[in-house]
């Protein structure tokens, strides 16, 4: 069963709660994920990684910068739309999976009827804290129910802690979908069936297939702050698995697949290098040149999307978009 966490402990306000939801499926370790993705050549992470609490803050510099257009593109969706969103969803559950500053989600919690609550999940637990504490000063009326915990393992556990009764809003923004494989996803979107019941809708927020150019300046800002979250992973391992990164070895890049429809975000090894991995008693040997794969984001088109949402058993209810060169949608969809 999900525990409170020792957090809501020297919490003196009854509407913010932190509850720890506990993976329903084993989760690989940190270890086990370097153990099948490092060590041999195409080397990659996966992506959750990226956001320890020096990651997490730095994804909202990213999202301050000119170049990364996906956060201003979805605000401007939720302010546009947010009633309609709202209405047609009827929802008095809303719950937001890597939730990260919900700082969007203030728009939809701006206009969102009296006796709605919000559930906002990440893996990242003190973004996810120090957020629902400015929830809770900035909308009184809104009870906040954090949830700490991995959301591909953890959906089973949402689905218990959740009220039976009341319509449910599940958010999932910032493109954040298109960081999975398209496996991935279609497993995500299969543990999402029993959060969303017949009646209840998903908000998805999907970047566009778009010229090379715009995206891959999204994903390499001038100002190096992609640069720095993506090297930030090696810090992490780092920490995490007594490891000897270089940071200084490595650079960052991003390249779009036009043909997958992805963008890949790598680190580069500068030269050739080794390095160890002490928490696996091994070690790793580098050529110049080499890459390690640290994420994708997935751009979409309709039939893509469609048939993203085809696999939670989901239809499409609306989707709106903004104008090029800055394309980003917004799809809600409804248990069919
Ligand atoms: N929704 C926000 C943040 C997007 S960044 C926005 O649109 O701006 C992705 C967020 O998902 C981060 O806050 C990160 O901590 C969280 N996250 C990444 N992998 C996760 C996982 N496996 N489980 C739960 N949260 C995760
Ligand atoms: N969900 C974000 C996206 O796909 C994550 C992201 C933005 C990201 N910039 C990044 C991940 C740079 C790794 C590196 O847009």
């Amino acid at each position: 069963m999900p525990r409170v966490s020792a957090l809501e402990a020297d919490n003196s306000d009854p509407c913010l709660q932190v509850t720890q939801i506990p993976a329903s499926v084993t989760a690989p370790s940190l270890a086990e994920d370097a153990q099948a993705g490092l060590l041999t050549a195409p080397r990659s992470l996966p992506p959750k990684y990226l956001y320890d609490a020096v990651g997490a803050q730095l994804f909202e510099d990213i999202t301050q910068t000119p170049e990364y257009y996906p956060t201003r593109s979805e605000l401007a969706l939720l302010e546009a739309h947010g009633d309609d969103i709202l209405a047609a969803s009827g929802a008095s559950q809303i719950i937001e999976l890597g939730s990260g500053s919900s700082r969007k989600t203030r728009a939809l919690l701006a206009k969102a009827a009296a006796g709605t609550a919000y559930w906002p999940f990440d893996v990242s637990e003190q973004m996810l804290v120090d957020s629902a504490r400015e929830l809770r000063a900035d909308f009184p009326q809104i009870p906040v129910h954090a949830l700490v915990g991995d959301y591909t393992a953890g959906l089973a556990g949402v689905a218990q802690v959740l009220p039976a009764s009341g319509r449910r809003l599940v958010l999932f923004l910032g493109g954040t979908m298109g960081n999975f494989e398209p496996a991935e996803a279609a497993a995500f979107m299969q543990a999402l069936r029993p959060v969303l019941r017949p009646g209840d809708s998903l908000l998805l927020g999907v970047d566009r297939h778009k010229d090379s150019a715009v995206l891959e300046a999204a994903y390499n800002d001038a100002a190096g702050v992609t640069a720095a979250f993506n090297l930030n992973v090696l810090r992490v391992l780092n920490r995490e698995l007594d490891a000897n990164f270089d940071v200084a070895a490595f650079t960052h890049r991003s390249v779009y697949d036009a043909e997958a429809m992805q963008i890949e975000m790598h680190l580069i090894a500068k030269q050739a290098q080794v390095v160890r991995l002490g928490e696996l008693d091994t070690h790793i040997d580098l050529a110049a040149g080499e890459v390690i794969r640290t994420e994708v984001s997935r751009k979409f088109d309709q039939p893509r999307l469609e048939a993203l949402l085809a696999e939670a058993g989901l239809g499409l209810q609306q989707l709106w978009t903004t104008p090029e060169p800055h394309a980003y949608s917004l799809a809600l969809a409804q248990v069919i």
